[in-house]
């Protein structure tokens, strides 16, 4: 028997509920900051990852699905969006506006380790922000994903974030973290020994080397800022408490991407069922990106979350589940077919409607208004067709009322 990939997830029942919700409830938020939809490419030319995501990062080296197409051409299924939406920025010229906002809301694929709240396939939602360098827009996309994951009902979030400064500053803190590591070199892994030329602050975050307390005690990016980058992220805090978002200043943050600089942050969850996949939501600013992807050069800011790990918190808040309430299940009790004539006339009057196909008796009909639990019950045997009528139940009240069939919509208009 064929089985689903591992680290991937059919979405049905329940969750199919709460995805569908989360999808709809993320339109309706964006809306409200002005942030536009953006649908991009599931795959891309392998390099843009390389270029984007970077060459040191696990994401690129280790967890990216390429492959080869038809016409010879490396491609890659994409393992995050903000190196697509600056693709696309890019070409289709957008820098000519003062600012561009976009979200997206789709799958992403990483090779990783499938464990719990780590999949191969997984959605994203996120946003980006291009144009304006100010304080007031990390503040804005910081806000925007605490105020996202507290308009589900999720408590408990943590917000922390941490400043990796301008070129200028992180130039000057590489050198710092290459001295400190100069003595060390021989117990770095092989991946890490590589990221010390290329790029020394990934060492902070591997998976084993991070781990060790030499590299926890580490020299800090925000001991290392330049005046500008100080006070850029002095500006930040100001703009967070204006908004009233609780944060906290989180030194050793430094995210497990290239491209960013300035400010970072991560939005976190306690709650147990995670596991120590709680991070929902991570982003920052990324000044250097559109250029190194051969736009000019424009300021950048965003995030991304995981709706699987927000979905393992929804449903633990019982209330919150959405139940997709049917209107009307219809019984069929003749075989005119004019049953079924009832329930296409219904659903045209925008009633969502159930009948069976199955040849079900009394007692199986009754077993699926168990089952869907709709607002009302039609019943339609011989005497209601020859008497132009409909018997109508409230499946709450369990009041019956004969319905004259030319009456029915009006009826269950006033009725729902
Ligand atoms: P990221 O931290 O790699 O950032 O991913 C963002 C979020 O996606 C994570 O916090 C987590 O909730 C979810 N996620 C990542 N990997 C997995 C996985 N294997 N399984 C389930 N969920 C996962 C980015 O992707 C950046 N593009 C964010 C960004 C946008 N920065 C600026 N703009």
């Amino acid at each position: 028997m064929i089985q689903k990939p591992k680290g991937t997830q059919d979405v049905f029942g329940v969750d199919a509920q709460v995805y569908k919700y989360i999808e709809s409830y993320t339109d309706n938020f964006m809306n409200l900051y002005n942030y536009g939809y953006i649908k991009i490419p599931t795959f891309e030319e392998t390099n843009l990852f390389y270029r984007g995501v970077g060459e040191s990062t696990d994401i690129v080296n280790k967890e990216t699905y390429d492959f080869v197409d038809k016409g010879g051409r490396n491609m890659t299924l994409r393992p995050e969006f903000t190196a697509g939406v600056v693709r696309n920025y890019i070409e289709n010229k957008f820098y000519s506006e003062q600012i561009s906002k976009f979200y997206y809301f789709g799958s992403a694929f990483r090779y990783e380790r499938p464990q719990s709240g780590r999949l191969r396939e997984f959605t994203q939602v996120g946003v980006e922000v291009f144009g304006p360098k100010s304080a007031y827009l990390d503040a804005e996309v910081i806000s925007l994903a605490y105020r996202y994951l507290s308009g589900l009902g999720i408590t408990n979030l943590s917000v922390k974030i941490n400043s990796l400064g301008d070129k200028e500053s992180r130039l000057r803190y590489n050198e710092v973290i290459r001295e400190y590591l100069k003595n060390d070199y021989d117990n770095l892994c092989d991946t890490c020994k590589d990221r010390l030329n290329k790029n020394p602050l990934r060492i902070l975050d591997c998976k084993y080397d991070g781990e060790r307390d030499y590299i926890k005690n580490a020299p800090k990016t925000i001991d290392y800022l330049n005046d500008e980058s100080k006070e850029y992220f002095e500006n930040v805090k100001k703009a967070l408490d204006l908004l009233d978002i609780p944060y906290t200043v989180d030194a050793s943050l430094v995210r497990g991407l290239d491209y960013y600089s300035h400010t970072v942050f991560e939005v976190v969850s306690n709650i147990p069922e995670l596991g120590k996949a709680n991070t929902l939501c991570g982003g920052g600013r990324y000044d250097g990106l559109v250029e190194m992807l051969d736009g000019p050069s424009t300021p950048g800011v965003g995030f991304a979350m995981g709706i699987e790990r927000i979905m393992t918190i929804i449903k633990e808040l019982e209330a919150f589940i959405p139940k997709d309430t049917l209107d009307v299940f219809v019984m069929s009790l003749e075989d005119s077919g004019f049953a079924y004539q009832v329930v296409d006339d219904l659903r045209s009057n925008g009633f969502s409607c159930e009948i069976d196909y199955t040849g079900k008796n009394m007692k199986g009909l009754w077993k699926l208004v168990s089952k869907y639990e709709p607002c009302f019950i039609l019943i339609i045997g011989e005497d209601e067709v020859k008497g132009d009528y409909i018997t109508v139940k409230d499946n709450n009240t369990k009041e019956e009322t004969k319905v004259k069939t030319s009456e029915l919509i009006d009826y269950l208009d006033m009725n729902i």
